[in-house]
């Protein structure tokens, strides 16, 4: 594999969550424990000086903007964003070309779109490491944030159970990929229609993957209740006939009763109450949704520490 000369080691992406192996998921664990520890101290870590971050968004954001933003000057660097509307994507420039200039300009790129191919696609004219701040399938940068903040609460995650709870999505894809990875159970429970397709994920075991027709079930004796909106962007034309299908997939109070005393319940963000969760579990003792939501600036920041200069501890 080739490398950039920004880079100390060969050129790694993360597309998805699998794209590290469980070592290096531990290890940018450890190192976001370590810089994070750090800015609550006030103290600088500026290991990225210089580098250069370009972030594409082609779908809206406020939690992966302002994580890898900040992230990237707290690390010494600076970032350019791009949208589809200010850039030539939004007038059909190939996304190969622009993979192939934009990394002879920066050091790391971001993309948040649509197809998981696409994502693919840059990567591949890519001379820079492409990391997924979100697609169709997968949002690994969210699972890292995640599975930090259950170590952060509860300890280890291993030989835990995990309950996904509504739409087959981006989300309940990329936590099967770190249940495989890291070892622990996903319980899911999605309506008709919406579970996890086969064809995607074969037959996974039953210490890794069970599903539930009832979300209740799904929840009994887990460690972790999750959730996440019951449109994600870009099914915005399906809104209506899913309002319907997901009635009975809200998180509430006697989900959360049935589920391990110590259960935490986690939402990426944005959260609807009153649809996919009640208001008194998002907003309840439970909740640690807004250290997960601050815990994406951590683990992001040992990231692109990781893809650029490798392990460095
Ligand atoms: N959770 C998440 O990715 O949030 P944003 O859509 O605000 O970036
Ligand atoms: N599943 C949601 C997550 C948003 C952060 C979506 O793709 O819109």
């Amino acid at each position: 594999m080739a490398s950039t000369p920004s880079q100390t080691g060969p050129l790694r992406h993360f597309l998805q969550f699998r794209d590290l192996s469980r070592d290096e998921i531990h290890y940018v664990l450890d190192r976001a424990r370590l810089i994070k520890d750090k800015f609550k101290r006030y103290q600088p870590h500026h290991t990225l000086h210089d580098r250069n971050l370009a972030m594409v968004f082609e779908k809206a954001s406020t939690r992966t903007r302002v994580s890898f933003e900040a992230g990237m000057y707290q690390l010494g660097g600076s970032v350019i964003h791009l949208t589809t509307g200010d850039s030539q994507l939004g007038r059909a420039e190939p996304i190969e070309d622009t993979a192939r200039v934009i990394s002879r300009m920066v050091d790391l790129v971001m993309i948040r779109t649509f197809e998981q191919t696409r994502i693919e696609r840059f990567a591949a004219h890519s001379r820079v490491p492409v990391i997924n701040g979100l697609t169709n399938e997968f949002h690994p940068c969210q699972i890292l944030a995640d599975i930090f903040t259950y170590i952060e609460h509860a300890g280890s995650i291993e030989g835990k159970t995990v309950a996904w709870i509504g739409d087959g999505n981006n989300m309940a894809y990329t936590w099967l990929q770190a249940a495989e990875i890291l070892g622990f159970r996903l319980h899911v429970s999605a309506p008709q229609g919406y579970q996890l397709d086969r064809k995607r994920i074969g037959q996974p075991p039953e210490t890794v993957l069970r599903e539930f027709a009832d979300p209740m079930q799904a929840c009994r004796g887990a460690h972790l209740v999750t959730t996440d909106v019951w449109t994600s962007m870009g099914y915005e034309a399906e809104n209506e006939e899913r309002r319907q299908a997901f009635a009975d997939w809200c998180v509430d109070a006697e989900m959360m009763a049935v589920a391990d005393p110590a259960a935490l319940f986690m939402h990426c963000l944005p959260a609807h109450r009153g649809e996919e969760v009640t208001g008194d579990v998002i907003d309840g003792p439970q909740s640690v949704v807004w250290d997960e939501a601050e815990n994406r600036l951590h683990v992001q920041k040992a990231l692109m520490e990781f893809l650029l200069l490798g392990q460095v501890a």
